[in-house]
């Protein structure tokens, strides 16, 4: 390689650090009483940290213990596909000394495959629409997947409907609607893992947009994820705050309080003094798996910003043994980078999750065994 490469690539790598500082984030490694983070072990104590600011000033406290779930198979299709895989329907009872939901999730298994990997994907679309569905068995992984407003209705309705009604929060750090879908997640979670004809090492939390938050949001606090998917998450999601075009922390505080829990609004306007940014949510994932994944005409979400928390939580991976975003310049439309623990791509066009996305997550899982 000749000189003027060398130094090319230096200058592009360089540009990357040069971005991110701009953007003066809270440190990752450091605790709150200052001491570096310089170990595993100190790592899980900053980890503790972050779960707890991330609750308090963002999401709200997601519940720990006081509740039970069962599953019940209420409706089974041998034969899906043409007979080239099976698809159940189970549904999620929980119940708390307050009452009793219940949600159902369909869970489609290729033939092709022994133990295949699962994505477990919650979606906008009912569960009657077919989706990627197909294409994804085809591959050979399985897919539970839900739909959001099955779960809990995507309506300012406080606690009085679906998991939120269990536990009701306060206005300040009761938890919103993201914390309430992404905690069922987890109560879905609990069925797969037990499920013996699945890879239970290999299960991946995915969605997009308002539910690329959710994912992020799940896969941050349990840790039984394998990888976790956010697509053009955005503002609260994958996208750092400070610095961010488009959709700002206002902006999501007017449009849709219930997502969050309300100490959020105390950082309307005041992006610069929150006391976290959006690459600790990220950075609960590691050592796992993390993808990000933008749309080059996506300006809401703002791509860049969700590329620079990536690079944000690559001390974190590193610390922890792996290798976190390997890129070597600042995101350009179709970019792909596949080759570490933390993934992204730019995929050219407007916010969408669709097929292009989906072959690009599936060869990253195929890539790392995840
Ligand atoms: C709105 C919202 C975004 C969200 C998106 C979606 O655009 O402002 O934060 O990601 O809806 O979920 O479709």
């Amino acid at each position: 390689m000749g000189k003027e490469s060398i130094t090319k690539e230096a200058v592009a790598k360089e540009a990357i650090t040069k971005e991110l500082e701009k953007r003066c984030i809270p440190e990752l490694l450091r605790l709150s009483d200052n001491t570096p983070v310089d170990s595993p072990q100190l790592w899980e104590a900053r980890r503790k940290e972050i779960h707890e600011i991330l609750q308090r000033e963002c999401y709200g406290y997601l519940p720990e213990t006081g509740w039970e779930t069962e599953w019940e198979t209420v409706a089974e299709e041998e034969n899906a596909f043409g007979g080239k895989a099976y698809k159940r329907t189970i549904e999620v009872r929980i119940r708390s000394g307050r009452g009793y939901v219940s949600f159902p999730f369909q869970l489609s298994v290729p033939r092709n495959t022994e133990k295949p990997s699962v994505f477990l994907y919650i979606t906008f679309s009912p569960l009657s629409s077919p989706e990627m569905v197909e294409e994804i068995t085809d591959n050979g992984f399985a897919v539970a997947r839900v739909c959001y407003q099955d779960i809990a209705p995507d309506q300012n309705d406080g606690y009085d409907n679906g998991p939120g009604s269990l536990f009701p929060g306060n206005a300040y750090d009761g938890w919103g609607k993201l914390g309430v879908w992404a905690w069922s997640l987890s109560r879905i979670m609990d069925y797969l893992v037990q499920e013996k004809t699945l890879n239970t090492d290999a299960i991946a939390v995915i969605g997009h947009s308002r539910l690329g938050k959710t994912a992020l949001l799940c896969g941050a606090m349990d840790e039984r994820f394998s990888l976790v998917i956010a697509s053009e998450s955005g503002a609260g999601g994958a996208a750092l705050f400070r610095g961010k075009e488009g959709e700002k922390v206002a902006d999501l505080c007017r449009n849709f309080p219930y997502w969050f829990c309300g100490n959020l609004k105390k950082w309307a306007g005041k992006e610069e003094e929150l006391p976290f940014d959006q690459h600790f949510a990220a950075a609960l994932v590691a050592p796992r798996c993390l993808y990000t994944a933008g749309a080059s005409e996506d300006e809401w979400a703002d791509p860049l910003s969700e590329f620079l928390a990536c690079r944000a939580v690559t001390p974190v991976y590193e610390l922890l043994g792996k290798q976190g975003l390997v890129a070597d310049r600042l995101p350009r439309t179709g970019d792909i980078f596949h080759e570490g623990s933390v993934g992204f791509h730019l995929r050219p066009g407007t916010h969408y999750l669709g097929r292009d996305d989906w072959k690009l997550f599936m060869e990253y899982r195929k890539k790392h065994g995840v």
